[in-house]
């Protein structure tokens, strides 16, 4: 099964939905991880890939790419993908009929490394067609053939190795307790068995769950939320008197980089206005049924609360989830406010701001100082490189065998998915690494958050292929670490106030979009989540929780008398139709919180603790999933299920984070 880090739908969300572009500005945020451990190969494709290509041209360039030749395949219309798969086909045929029925007898160890061979197979292809496909995004021929062999692949899956999960999840207690006896490292496995044995409670019948399997692709969600990715990947909007039209990506990076308030003004409601209508009803008609199925299933499954499926895909107790969004409410809504008011104040003094208005909210400080130099491919690998030397010269190490190995494909070239991803693959072969570089600042943040990625999978590859993906909780403390600690270091050689104040600026944009942002996103899906029991949601009925959402989180309008930074919400009624994250993975946005602000803790702990923190955080690493977070972050001295965990991480992170630049902001007369 293939799993991507990847930030390109955070050009439509995160950051942007919210409104940054992919490559200018995700770069903080924590990337998107497909959540589906264990379902059919075709489902992490549909659910976690941005539909659109790199808006940036660079013409000829001589960017490394990358080499995929460790795939072993000389190119993806090659028969021997053909023959892998079917001899794969074969081999999971002789498994099915080998085990099924048969677990308590035969030695489950043995099954078990049947099971991950066969399922390496069948990652090493659908890997391979992903990432050949992501840089050829117009060849329609690839596309067709990528979709062929992931047809063919949830066959296999559903099948022939389905039932596997199924049957070690029902197995008898005292029957698992004899194999461990009999069979002493079948303990390497039990994080895995132990995953599977959490969802017995929910799972239904084999049957049941086939029957879901091999429809999925035909018929229910999947084809009507690809049907609105596909209407919203085809939008264009008109920003200039010249008619000449710009798609979402584009649109989003002009807004997010102007100087100019009027034209963040226009953007918004050109934007707002273009979501309107037919995408905003498109999206409403999938949302509904996403949460329609949800809720059913929710029932049949017998989760009690709305967030429980996602949690326990997550590893992480309900409680804790709670005291995240909780913890937000009460000490985040507090500093992301006290945060744009700054920012209210800076733009006012140096843009003439009249309002505080929805779009600009991500509007970049310009007062000097930053140099907006490019920065070559080699100087970034220079920086990022020295970054991480400083908390781990092993990790350092890692990363210039990635570059050296040609492991990353650097440019942003025609035809190639934006954003930024680092797929791990399989132990051996991965991973693998997707930028678009432009040589931007952002862009080597981004460099430093993905071989984060990068080097967390080749420290986890020991546990094997069913083991080494960190649960969802963990699988940002490279990438986000690493990007810390770069940016702490470009912090540290600024060469005047006015440059870290910029830097700073725009490091908490990053933060807040994160942590606060991300649970008003959630707010959202509570609201519609829990109105669809009702019945059917219309487009208008979901821009009103949108707006309920936006005020319980960044305040009623202070024009109309309340007490938010903003001025004016004008023109964000219909953001909540270009958020894929809630058509493909419901309430996975509370994730980008969580992992943003356990880094952050983490990140204050390697200031303060210092002595052997490289030995943990290896540890950590290198634990892959096989330790849940609460285990994981035990060495560090932290239990993120106590109470105040969540506040104190919030005050230790952005809190600082907000007070630094106010005192810059009032140093430079920018604030009283
Ligand atoms: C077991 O149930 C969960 C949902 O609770 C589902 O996601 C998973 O795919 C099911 N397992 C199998 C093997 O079908
Ligand atoms: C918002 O949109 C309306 C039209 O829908 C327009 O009249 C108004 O000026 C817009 N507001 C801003 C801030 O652009």
């Amino acid at each position: 099964m293939l799993r991507f880090f990847t930030r390109s739908v955070l050009s439509l969300i995160v950051a942007s939905a919210s409104t940054c572009p992919a490559r200018s500005s995700s770069a903080s945020r924590p990337a998107f991880i497909a959540a589906f451990a264990l379902s059919p190969p075709s489902a992490p494709s549909t659910s976690c890939q941005a539909t659109m290509t790199a808006s940036v041209a660079a013409e000829s360039t001589d960017l490394p790419r990358w080499d995929l030749s460790r795939f072993g395949f000389s190119s993806p219309f090659s028969d021997e993908i053909d023959l892998h798969l079917e001899e794969t086909a074969k081999l999971a045929e002789a498994f099915k009929a080998k085990y099924e029925g048969k677990l308590g007898e035969l030695s489950l160890l043995s099954a078990i490394q049947d099971y991950e061979e066969i399922s390496k197979r069948k990652t090493l292809v659908s890997s391979y067609l992903h990432l050949s496909y992501d840089v050829s995004l117009d060849d329609d021929t690839l596309k067709k053939r990528k979709g062929a062999l992931s047809q063919r692949q949830s066959e296999i899956y559903g099948d022939n190795l389905e039932w596997f999960s199924l049957d070690v999840a029902e197995l008898d207690d005292a029957v698992l307790a004899s194999q461990y006896e009999n069979d002493p490292s079948l303990t390497k496995f039990k994080s895995f068995i132990d995953e599977l044995r959490r969802q017995k409670p929910h799972n239904l019948s084999k049957d049941v769950e086939r029957a879901l399997t091999v429809r999925s692709p035909y018929v229910g969600n999947r084809p009507l939320v690809s049907f609105f990715d596909k209407e919203l990947s085809l939008m264009r909007f008109k920003l200039d008197e010249d008619g000449k039209e710009v798609n979402m990506e584009v649109l989003l990076s002009r807004m997010q980089s102007s100087n100019d308030a009027a034209f963040r003004a226009k953007c918004l409601q050109v934007l707002n206005e273009g979501l309107a209508g037919s995408v905003s009803r498109t999206a409403a008609l999938s949302l509904s049924s996403v949460a329609g199925g949800w809720l059913v299933e929710n029932k049949e499954r017998k989760y009690i609360n709305l967030r429980s499926r996602r949690n326990l895909d997550n590893n992480c107790p309900d409680e804790v989830v709670d005291s995240l969004l909780v913890g937000v409410r009460s000490a985040g809504i507090p500093l992301c406010k006290r945060f744009y008011t700054l920012k209210k104040g800076i733009l006012q003094k140096t843009q003439g701001l009249d309002k505080f208005r929805w779009s600009d909210r991500n509007a970049p400080i310009d007062i000097g100082g930053v140099s907006n130099e490019k920065i070559s491919w080699e100087a970034a690998v220079a920086m990022v490189k020295k970054g991480y030397n400083q908390f781990s010269p092993k990790m350092s190490e890692m990363f210039v065998s990635m570059v050296e190995e040609k492991r990353i494909d650097v440019p942003a070239a025609n035809g190639k998915k934006g954003g930024a991803y680092c797929a791990g693959v399989i132990p051996g072969v991965g991973p693998f690494q997707l930028l678009n570089f432009d040589g931007t600042k952002q862009d080597v943040a981004t460099l430093a958050h993905e071989s984060g990625h990068g080097v967390h999978d080749i420290l986890a590859y020991e546990q094997g292929y069913l083991q080494y993906h960190p649960p969802l909780t963990l699988a940002e403390t490279a990438s986000i670490f690493g990007e810390m600690i770069v940016f702490r270091d470009l912090l540290a050689q600024s060469s005047s106030k006015e440059e870290e104040l910029t830097l700073l600026m725009s490091k908490i944009d990053d933060v807040v979009n994160s942590v606060v942002r991300q649970c008003s996103f959630d707010r959202f899906e509570e609201l519609v989540h829990t109105a669809r029991e009702k019945g059917e949601l219309s487009a208008d009925e979901l821009d009103e929780y949108w707006m309920s959402a936006l005020r319980e989180y960044y305040g009623k309008e202070g024009d109309a008398g309340g007490d938010s930074p903003f001025d004016s919400y004008e023109n964000t009624s219909h953001l909540w139709s270009y958020v894929p994250h809630f058509h493909h993975v419901p309430f996975y946005v509370y994730s980008y919180a969580f992992a943003d602000l356990v880094v952050g803790t983490l990140y204050n702990n390697f200031l303060t603790n210092k002595e052997g923190f490289e030995g943990r955080l290896l540890a950590l690493l290198s634990a892959g999933g096989t330790k849940d977070f609460a285990n994981a972050l035990g060495p560090f001295g932290l239990d993120p299920t106590s109470s105040t965990f969540w506040t104190e991480a919030l005050t230790a992170h952005l809190g600082e984070l907000v007070n630094e630049a106010e005192k810059i902001a009032k140093e430079l007369g920018y604030v009283e």
